[in-house]
């Protein structure tokens, strides 16, 4: 077996330097004074596109200038068309990125597997981007994602919101602020029953195609499969691992975020996983996958593993927390980070929670204020402020998120990785699931690095 794997042979045999997604377009990229307003196109105006949107249109110096959603219905494209009458509407993103002369900034909020496909060339457009989380459905995806926006200087954040919120941003201050000493080990979970488990395998047969849905915009670069009610769209494409990326990518991005920020982790150089064996086209039900990273200057020892819990109920095993007492409830989904001098719990957003209590109790401790997730990407992208989530701090975030579904799609191993090449050094197969193949006539056009 190889133990090595050259990146431009990946490149090539992954079918990656590929055509682009028809697009006539040149790069209309504005530069931007503080006191010009914003033209905000958004993508997937549903589900959770909504709240991204409204979030966004809050800003005063926003214009909402495009919608753009495979479903015209009132749940997805409806609610925006009343909401912003003046917004240009479609349902092809790549007829609207075709008239790109007409927004300066896009919202990617469609289902996990069209958001690189999306975002890649509006960046190359010149287009800010905020995209949701995880940035993309590979690690390959995530790492053309950050050279797109370093290449093209646009302003971008990942839409994990709860980065700017008071909850996380209090929590790495103390970690900051030494509170915990030097991290030793992380746990990390989420407990919750994944509503989008829909079926045990394919559903045989074909329904009829609700008739303001464009099912095969919807599947986009994806194979093509017979629609199903209830199935894919919308929000159950969690699900399948054609468009989704299971309990760890769906909420990995959230937990492990603090962490992140806290500890100043970039890329592991391995990942384990336990995961049971079910039907290979949908992601599995529990898993404990487990990272080990480099030292920071935030860790203790040369290394800091990092363990991730998924299953329903799950909490990781109490007697790793010597100074946490049996008897306080761990939340339903978070984080605790183990230190020389004392641990904190991260709940998934509520207030963070330093222990040993005795050392912690006598103290006013401080608390930062929420920003504006929403807001600064769009102050950002016209000149003002800083945007902090953006694609240069998730996208190492969303890699090892991703790392970590590929090692639950080969439990048991323990898989090498070396970021800078982006390979997987001792597994030729789990190399092979950094990408993915495309549909043809939809390949995304890949940059060379
Ligand atoms: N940050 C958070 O807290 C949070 C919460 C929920 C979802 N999300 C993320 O938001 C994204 C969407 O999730 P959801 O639950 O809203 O899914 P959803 O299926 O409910 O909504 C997706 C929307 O995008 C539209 N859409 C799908 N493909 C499209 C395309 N090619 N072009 C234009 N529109 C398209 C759909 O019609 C729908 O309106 C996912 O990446 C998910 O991980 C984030």
């Amino acid at each position: 077996m190889r133990t090595s794997f050259d990146r431009r042979d990946f490149l090539k045999s992954s079918a990656v330097v590929a055509s682009a997604v028809a697009l006539s377009a040149v790069n209309y990229k504005r530069v931007m004074g503080a006191n010009e307003r914003l033209r905000v196109a958004s993508i997937g105006t549903g589900g959770k596109g909504k709240g991204d949107l409204t979030s966004v249109a809050k800003s005063p110096s926003v214009d909402v200038v495009a919608l753009c959603n495979v479903d015209s219905s009132e749940q997805h494209l409806g609610w925006a068309v009343e909401a912003y009458p003046q917004a240009t509407t479609y349902a092809d993103w790549r007829v609207l990125l075709d008239e790109s002369k007409s927004f300066d900034a896009c919202i990617v909020s469609t289902p996990d597997f069209m958001h690189a496909p999306v975002a890649l060339p509006a960046m190359s457009l010149g287009k800010h981007v905020y995209c949701q989380k995880p940035l993309a459905h590979t690690v390959f995806e995530t790492r053309q994602m950050q050279l797109a926006a370093k290449r093209n200087n646009v302003v971008t954040q990942m839409g994990n919101q709860i980065h700017s919120h008071e909850a996380y941003r209090t929590a790495t201050a103390w970690v900051h602020q030494g509170k915990i000493g030097k991290a030793k080990a992380v746990h990390a979970w989420q407990s919750g029953n994944p509503k989008w488990r829909v079926a045990v395998q394919r559903p045989d047969g074909a329904d009829p195609i609700q008739s303001d849905l464009r099912w095969d915009l919807w599947q986009g670069v994806a194979a093509e499969r017979p629609f199903k009610v209830n199935i894919y769209h919308p929000f159950n494409w969690r699900h399948w691992r054609d468009y989704g990326t299971g309990q760890l990518g769906d909420f990995g991005c959230h937990i492990l975020d603090p962490v992140f920020t806290a500890l100043k982790l970039g890329s592991p150089t391995s990942v384990w996983a336990i995961a049971p064996a079910i039907h290979p086209e949908i992601w599995t039900d529990s898993s404990t996958v487990r990272y080990v990273f480099p030292k920071t200057e935030m860790t203790e020892g040369a290394t800091i593993p990092v363990t991730w819990y998924d299953s329903v109920g799950v909490r990781p095993p109490r007697d790793l927390f010597s100074d946490i007492p049996d008897s306080y409830p761990l939340p339903s989904a978070g984080s605790v980070i183990v230190g020389t001098e004392g641990s904190i719990v991260i709940p998934h957003v509520a207030a963070p929670k330093l222990f040993p209590e005795e050392k912690f109790s006598s103290t006013e401790l401080p608390k930062e204020i929420g920003l504006d997730h929403y807001v600064q990407w769009a102050d950002a992208a016209r000149g003002v402020g800083k945007a902090t989530d953006d694609f240069s701090y998730a996208g190492p975030l969303t890699e090892a998120v991703l790392l970590g579904t590929i090692a639950i799609r080969k439990p048991g191993e323990t898989l090498k990785w070396d970021a800078e090449k982006l390979l997987i050094t001792n597994s030729e197969q789990a190399q092979s699931m950094i990408s993915k193949p495309y549909r043809s006539g939809w390949e995304p056009k890949w940059i060379d690095f």
